[in-house]
């Protein structure tokens, strides 16, 4: 069941890590607790959680640079996956820095995650190159998006 309509977005707080760092670690996530912390001091950083049900369901980390997004870190809540949350922590994101008009939204993702590259796929990224052993011993595939 869709649980779009239901979905609260806010600024994450210290008080949320908690449950991000459940969330990040059901996902295989590699951020440290202090890298989130570190965000939430960043000026350029935009850090946003998704709510459903009064819970955090989901999170999304990404940088305003240059005109361009930086998307840093996605997930969310297995339980809640497939259900249009992710999709709307971009759309989200995108919402809240178009007043700085930036022309395009760029990540990485690790070349054997199957999943995500399958999701950015059908949210209208593009597969633009390889950084070599970027994470250890994977390779990074980065992806862009014109906006
Ligand atoms: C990637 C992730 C954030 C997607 O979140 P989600 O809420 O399940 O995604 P949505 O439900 O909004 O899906 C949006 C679209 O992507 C597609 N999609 C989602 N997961 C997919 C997958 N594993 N494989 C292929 N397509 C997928 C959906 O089918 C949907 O397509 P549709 O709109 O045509 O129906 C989630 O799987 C996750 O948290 N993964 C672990 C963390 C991770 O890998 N993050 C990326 C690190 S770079």
């Amino acid at each position: 069941m869709p649980v779009a309509d239901s979905i609260m977005f806010r600024n994450a707080t210290e008080a949320d890590l908690d449950l991000i760092m459940d969330i990040e670690a059901a996902s295989s996530g590699r951020w440290e607790r202090s890298l989130f912390v570190h965000e939430l001091g960043t000026s350029f950083s935009r850090f946003i959680v998704a709510e459903v049900s009064g819970t955090v369901a989901g999170y999304i980390v990404a940088w305003n640079v240059a005109g361009e997004i930086h998307l840093n870190n996605i997930a969310v809540r297995q339980d809640l996956r497939m259900r249009g949350l992710g999709r709307s922590l971009i759309g989200r994101i995108v919402e809240i820095l178009a007043p700085f008009g930036p022309e395009k939204i760029l990540l990485e993702v690790n070349e054997k995650n199957a999943a995500a590259r399958g999701f950015y796929r059908k949210m209208g990224f593009t597969e633009t190159g390889v950084r070599k052993k970027y994470y250890d011993d994977d390779n990074a595939v980065l992806m862009e998006k014109k906006l």
